[in-house]
């Protein structure tokens, strides 16, 4: 048994590659995110910008593993249109009640803007202060 979890969703595969490489170096336990929205195409992208920007909460998987084991969740997650992507902001007001301490790790595409501001709403819609938060560019590891 971990104690930590590394949680993500990764639409293009850039923060799914950081949060496997994280879950190794914080001999951590992985979960991802099922996304339950056909996101394929330049329709998939114009929709996940609108949810990013909209601020939805789009379907996702249920969560099959006992979060409250763990000591610490590391949330990793896209920026879509200035903010976190849908299917990780329906995990955190769905799961993040379950959540002892929390991290967040977000990735962008923007080399200056780091949406800093995005951990604060992280931290209201989870309903705790994080213990952790890190913005990383595209392709970067954490
Ligand atoms: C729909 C959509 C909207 C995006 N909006 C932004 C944005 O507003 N700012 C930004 O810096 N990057 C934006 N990006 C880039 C992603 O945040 C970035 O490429 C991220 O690393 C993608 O992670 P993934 O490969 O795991 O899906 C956007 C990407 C997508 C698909």
């Amino acid at each position: 048994m971990k104690e930590t979890l590394v949680v993500y969703y990764s639409k293009a595969g850039s923060v799914k590659k950081m949060a496997e490489d994280l879950a190794v170096k914080r001999d951590s336990d992985i979960y991802e995110i099922q996304d339950l929205v056909n996101r394929n195409g330049i329709f998939g992208f114009i929709k996940s910008g609108y949810h990013g920007l909209k601020k939805t909460c789009t379907p996702i998987g249920s969560v099959d593993i006992d979060l409250t084991r763990y000591k610490t969740v590391v949330v990793c997650g896209p920026i879509w249109a200035g903010n976190i992507a849908s299917p990780v902001r329906t995990f955190l007001t769905k799961y993040a009640d379950k959540i002892a301490q929390i991290e967040y790790v977000i990735m962008r595409g923007d080399k200056k803007n780091e949406y800093k501001e995005v951990f604060a709403e992280l931290d209201n819609i989870a309903g705790k202060n994080n213990v952790g938060a890190k913005s990383l560019i595209d392709g970067e590891l954490a």
